[in-house]
This record gives structure tokens, sequence and C-alpha cells, in this order.
């Protein structure tokens, strides 16, 4: 502990110890899971929009600064709205998400696409609703953008999402601007593309470039290195064809850190702790960036480019990452004198922290129910599914996660395990694998007023769809 009071973990007036139980926001968390049962997600508004003040911060660089949040993160229209109330704009990834846009109360021109492999019918639905813009993905996407525009006799705004060599140091799964990767249109064909997409302005708006470096980037230099490729077209583009891209998307990646509380960091490779445990802000990585490119537009004499330049953030993970607490409860404890382990077996595991599994990411783990007693003991805490991989901890010795977690000695059955920082890309992949119908998620107001903005599912949930 930092000071005598509160944990690590503590966020002032947030994330509190209070009579040993975990209060969030000033609800005590037991009393929570006392009316709506676990496993239970937790979402803050004031911490969701403390997020996006925070990110907004950048704008002290560049006025004209339009963060789109990535819907992907959490897409729960309980917190759409609550984004959208404070006052930014979003991206989408499919027709479904935006579906989920419109239907949370976007407006059209709040809207950007990203999308891999989006189908004729997704970008005609982009296309109708008149959105901000369509990132294409390839030189085939603009040809089908093209098509599906001048079957609705519409003008579809679209912008190019490049890959440019950028690594970062996060997982290879979340490095999403390196020549290797799935995404993004590569330079030796951008500029031919800018060409073309001009080509036909009944058709296309060409109005921005893109790239997303990848999720949780610890570093300014990817940023940096990404901005310069798209000042460069921009630059490039402009000579050529006198023609102006109103704006440079930067992309998402922007991290959260997972290790406010340490106890654990040390069991983890120093990979994996510098990329859980990164501090960069927006501020930091757009300040970093805009540093080098005002010297470049400098030199080119194209600073009033620039000076109208919309930069576009797309946030996920920093927006709704540590907003969400996941409320689980311990329902099975065992001890195994063969290899000396005590065991915590709860009721959420990879079915509602898929990422767990998939990058072997850390949550940190706090006995809601004894917050405030020392987490010293060893536990092997794991999920309730009837799958082998689904544990808390280190099962392949690849330095990601920690061999056990530390709790409060003798867990109970019955006692709460809140997992924090279970935001994003938790609720948003979740699954209903052995059964296990979708948790209720409740958001808690400033004044501890309490709204169920998902309801538990049932198990008449799991046949919904079943013929
Ligand atoms: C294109 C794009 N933008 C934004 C994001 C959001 O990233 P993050 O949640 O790390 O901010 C992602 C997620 O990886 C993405 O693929």
């Amino acid at each position: 502990m930092t000071n005598t009071t509160q944990p690590d973990w503590a966020i002032p007036n947030y994330l509190e110890v209070k009579d040993n139980h975990l209060q969030i926001n000033g609800v005590d968390a037991i009393a929570l899971t006392d009316q709506y049962d676990t496993p239970l997600f937790v979402i803050s508004a004031p911490r969701i929009r403390a997020n996006i003040a925070r990110l907004l911060a950048a704008k002290q660089h560049h006025p004209k600064l339009k963060l789109c949040y990535a819907s992907k993160a959490n897409n729960t229209l309980g917190v759409l709205r609550v984004v959208r109330e404070a006052g930014i704009d979003v991206e989408v990834n499919s027709g479904g998400e935006l579906f989920k846009a419109l239907r949370a109360g976007f407006k059209p021109e709040q809207i950007e696409m990203n999308g891999i492999a989006k189908t004729e019918q997704e970008i005609a639905e982009a296309i109708e609703a008149e959105i901000y813009a369509i990132n294409l993905d390839s030189p085939f996407e603009l040809e089908l953008v093209e098509q599906v525009a001048a079957k609705l006799g519409k003008r579809a705004n679209v912008t190019l999402r490049l890959v440019a060599g950028v690594s970062t140091r996060s997982h290879a799964g979340l490095q999403t601007a390196m020549y290797t990767s799935k995404f993004g249109i590569s330079p030796a064909q951008a500029r031919q593309m800018m060409l073309r997409a001009l080509r036909n302005p009944e058709a296309v708006n060409l109005v921005g470039i893109h790239i997303h470096v990848g999720s949780q980037t610890p570093d300014p230099e990817p940023y940096v290195q990404a901005f310069q490729t798209m000042w460069e077209h921009l630059l490039w583009l402009h000579k050529e064809t006198g023609h102006t891209l109103q704006h440079i998307n930067i992309g998402g990646g922007i991290p959260v850190n997972y290790l406010r509380d340490r106890s654990h960091a040390e069991e983890i490779s120093e990979d994996e702790r510098t990329m859980l445990g990164a501090i960069l802000t927006s501020d930091e990585a757009i300040g970093a960036a805009l540093q080098v490119v005002r010297d470049a537009a400098r030199n080119a004499g194209a600073e009033h480019l620039l000076r109208d330049l919309e930069i576009v953030m797309e946030p996920g993970r920093s927006v709704i990452a540590d907003a969400v607490t996941l409320l689980t409860k311990v329902r099975n404890v065992k001890t195994r004198p063969e290899t000396d382990d005590h065991w915590a077996l709860t009721d959420a595991g990879y079915n509602l922290m898929l990422s767990m599994v998939l990058y072997h990411w850390y949550y940190h783990a706090v006995n809601a129910s004894r917050a405030g007693e020392e987490h010293s003991s060893r536990y092997r805490m794991a999920g309730p599914l009837c799958d082998g991989g689904d544990v808390y901890f280190d099962m392949h010795g690849d330095g990601h996660l920690p061999d056990h977690r530390l709790l409060p000695s003798d867990a109970k059955v019955g006692e709460v395990i809140a997992m924090l920082n279970t935001g994003a890309y938790t609720m948003s992949q979740m699954t209903a694998y052995n059964g296990r119908p979708f948790p209720a998620a409740v958001l808690i107001e400033e004044n501890g007023q309490i709204e169920v903005i998902r309801k538990r599912d049932n198990y008449e949930d799991l046949v919904l769809n079943e013929m």
C-alpha cells in the first residue's frame, strides 16, 4: 500500500475501500452483488467521463481534435450513451456496430467505420446513413464502395487505411500497422489508390488517411512514425493534385495502466510489465507527433494545411477499461496437498474475459468482501468453465500472467472477487460457452444512482434463435 488508508489499486472518489468492502463511486460492491447477483459488470459513468476529459487534453496541441470512441471495446448501449453525452464521436467496425451507434443517438456525421472485410450491405448502410468516413482497407474496397455508391446515387466519404511498417511494444496480435498485419493498404498502392479515388468524385469523396498502430501502445514513437507517414501522403497528394485531405486519423491504442497495483509485476516478464503498466497519454502521443510534423510542415511551406487539418483519434481501451469492474463470486474452494495449492474457483471465466486466454491478459483481482485486508496468500484462481485453460494464472510459462493470485487468507465460498480494469474487450467479446447466460451490467452515477443497463440473460435466451 502506498499509504495507510487505501491500497495501490484504489482511485480516489472512484475505487476505494470502506468498511473493509470495495466501494465503486460510493456504492458498496457487496450490496450490489446482493441485489444483482454475480457475475456482474459494474460500470462507472464518472470514470468514463474523466477518461474522456483526460484524452481531450491533447487538444492543447491541436484544437481540431476529433475523438471517435472505438465502440468495439465495449458497445453496450448504456456505455455508448455516456460516451455520446460526454461530447465525443464514435468508431464502428461493422453494420451491427453502426446500428448500435445510431440507436445510441450518435448522428451520422459523428460516425466513422473501419472493417477488414466489409460486406456490400454494410457499405450500403454506411453510405445511406451518410457517415463521416468509411475507412477503406484495400483497392478492392474502393471499387466496391464506388459501385455501391453509384447504385445508391450517393457520394461516400472515404479514408484510406494504411499499413506503414510500424511496430509497437505490444502483443503481436495487437500490432496492426506492420506489413505482416492483416490490416490496411500498403504504401506501394496507396498513392495510386488516392489518385484513383479522385477520378470518381461523383461516387467518392476522399476525406482522409488512417493508421492504427495497435492497442496498448506504451511509447509515443509509433504515433510519430504513423503521423509522419500520413502527413507525407497528404502533402504528396496536395502537391500532385491540389486535393487536400480533411483529416488524419491516428487510430486508438492509448494504453491503460493495468499494474497500478504491482504486487504481481515482478512475476511477469519485463516486456509484459512495460506494456501492461504503460502510462502514455494522448497528450504525449499527439504532442510528440505534432512536434515532428510541424517542422516538416514549416519546411514544406504547408503550415496552413496542418492548421486546418482535423486530427481523429479512436480510443477504446483508454475510455472504458478502468471504468468497469467485474464482480464474481467464489463458488468453490479446495486444497491440493500434492502441490500445496489453494484453489479459489469463481463464476467468471474466459467466457467474460476472453483476453485472459487470447492474450493472457492480466486483470488485477481484489477480494471485494475483505478489500482492506492484506492480500498475501497465494491462490490458484480459475473460472467456472469446463476447460482446463480457464484459469487466471500462467499455464504457458511465457511470463504473461503470474503463477498465483494474492488474496487474503482463508478465501471463502460466497466472497466476492473484483476483477479490475475489465471494461475493454470483455463484455463485447463474451460468449455463452458452457450454457452460461450473459451477466447483467449496472451503470453507477456520481451520486451513487444505479441503473441496470443490461439485464441478466436467462436460460430461455440460450435457445432464443435455435430452431
Ligand atoms: C482501427 C482501430 N481503431 C481503434 C482501436 C481501439 O484501440 P484501443 O482500444 O487500444 O484504443 C482498434 C482496436 O484495436 C482498432 O482496430
